[in-house]
């Protein structure tokens, strides 16, 4: 390796966030947490960093901040890729894969069939099982155990399912180019039955990949629980590409109903801002939550990428990290109800001591670097009251003025996210793009915390009512932190510069 590639790895391998040693991954697979650690299991090629050879990777934490890279866990075969999946902890052993002494972990996840095998043509569901707590897993001989004839039938996301309706296990995959999230019964992981299937509804300008179905109590009350199903779809994102959308509904133990959904006008890009977005920005897809967290939480972890350009990102030899994971909860405001999300672990113990702190500073027209706020890692807390700009906000890992804008625009109600000068840009054509979600002040104040890493930004507004997750390459000499008005005035409440490395 020359040292000028070397230079460029180490630059934008991120502090914060999972990626692979030397080898490329796609979507986060078998969440789990199980025996005091969190599994993290992905798509990787173990050969190379590019999309191939799909198989599972293996990484493992205490903590959800820093993790450790195992030896790959499911590897592809001549017959099968190992697409998306799930894993459950079979407590009970109802799939008789465990023993007397051992209860077994399970996966469950799609075979893609190469050409010349049995099944050629088809993705269906199968089954691995593992033993020693997840770290080498078996493949069932019987798989693949759930089959449709389908060539776009996959993800399965498997869920114990303790209700009204009684105990069994429901599987939500997707039939990918029909838009429908197909839902099924088993007793033991190995015979299928059909429950119901939901959609096409709200976003279908692409395909839909990686379901989840999960409850959650509204507002915390555990008398008051809704079933939530996220549905990732690429392309068709509310800012192109890929994004995860979700459904607030109820789930009767055979079919998951929905007062969120819309049936027309599906194709319809003027309708994307009415739905309901996981996260609004570029690179936040095939988002899934943990099974078993601790105390009931729900944890979800995310690709940070984008299919549009994915392949294509410049980081060497390894290539697409990891979101930071997330705690969900579901909240009520204005009558509606909306998935909440803030960064989950225990950040005290990442964080340096506080750096830099401004308060009650009137920002005018143009930008004002903040010498105190420089850094490349970092999470920067700040809450802002409009006044006459049109347009104010931060500029991040920036050199003067140029460095990527995270701003409001407050007469449209829009939160942004501008990447076109935040470093190297011209790996993709749509890569440099300025990115928009919906925000709107509360008690006349907007408040952001956003984590900066050396590839990425992911922004929480409002107490992480609204998220914006979106890669970015700048120099690694690029640590510049400024505030900047457009057209007018607006005040900065309080500003605090956290860093992290
Ligand atoms: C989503 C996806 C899944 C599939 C996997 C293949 O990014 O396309 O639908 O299982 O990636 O790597």
């Amino acid at each position: 390796m020359t040292a000028a590639t070397a230079t460029t790895a180490e630059t934008f391998r991120p502090a914060l966030h999972y990626a692979a040693q030397n080898t490329w991954l796609n979507d986060p697979n078998g969440l789990i947490f199980h025996g005091g650690v969190y599994h993290l299991y992905y798509q990787n090629n173990p050969l190379g960093n590019v999309w191939g050879n799909m198989s599972w990777g293996h990484a493992t934490s205490t903590d959800l901040l820093t993790w450790t890279e195992h030896p790959v866990a499911i590897a592809c075969d001549e017959n099968e890729d190992i697409f998306s999946g799930s894993i459950i902890y079979d407590r009970e052993n109802t799939s008789g894969f465990g023993n007397d002494s051992v209860a077994p972990l399970v996966a469950i996840y799609t075979s893609a069939f190469k050409p010349g095998s049995a099944h050629e043509g088809t993705q269906a569901q199968s089954l691995a099982y593992s033993l020693d707590g997840g770290y080498t897993w078996t493949k069932h001989i019987g798989n693949p155990v759930l089959t449709r004839g389908s060539a776009e039938f996959r993800d399965p996301k498997v869920i114990r399912y303790d209700g009204a309706a009684g105990s069994y296990w429901v599987m939500v995959a997707v039939e990918a180019k029909d838009f429908q999230a197909v839902l099924y019964k088993s007793e033991n992981l190995k015979d299928w039955e059909l429950l119901s299937t939901f959609g096409p509804a709200n976003a279908t300008g692409g395909v839909w990949e990686c379901p989840d179905l999960f409850q959650l109590p509204v507002d915390g009350d555990p008398e008051n629980l809704k079933w939530v199903l996220t549905v990732n779809l690429n392309p068709g994102g509310p800012n192109n590409g890929s994004a995860g959308q979700y459904f607030i509904g109820d789930f009767d133990g055979t079919t998951f109903t929905s007062t969120s959904t819309v049936t027309e006008g599906l194709q319809d890009p003027a309708r994307l801002g009415d739905y309901q977005w996981l996260d609004w920005g570029r690179d936040y897809y095939a988002a899934v939550s943990f099974s078993d967290a601790p105390d009931n939480h729900r944890l979800m972890i995310a690709w940070m990428n984008n299919w549009e350009y994915a392949n294509q990102i410049p980081t060497t030899p390894w290539r697409s990290p990891m979101s930071l994971a997330r705690e969900i909860t579901l909240k009520s405001s204005n009558g509606k109800l909306r998935l909440v999300q803030q960064p989950a672990g225990d950040w005290t113990a990442m964080a340096g001591p506080e750096s830099f702190r401004l308060t009650d500073t009137i920002l005018h027209e143009g930008v004002q670097v903040l010498p105190g706020g420089a850094g490349t890692v970092q999470r920067i807390d700040i809450t802002v009251t409009p006044g006459s700009a049109e347009e104010f906000g931060l500029i991040l890992r920036g050199h003067g003025a140029k460095g990527t804008r995270v701003g409001i625009r407050p007469v449209e109600g829009a939160l942004f996210v501008d990447r076109r000068e935040s470093g190297q840009t011209d790996f993709h054509e749509s890569f440099p793009s300025i990115d928009t979600a919906p925000i709107r002040p509360t008690d006349g104040a907007y408040d952001l915390t956003i984590y900066v890493d050396r590839c990425s930004v992911e922004v929480f507004a409002q107490g992480g009512q609204v998220t914006m997750t979106e890669l970015i390459f700048p120099a690694e000499t690029s640590t510049d932190l400024s505030v900047y008005a457009v057209g007018g005035t607006a005040t900065v409440n309080s500003l605090q510069v956290t860093q992290f490395a």
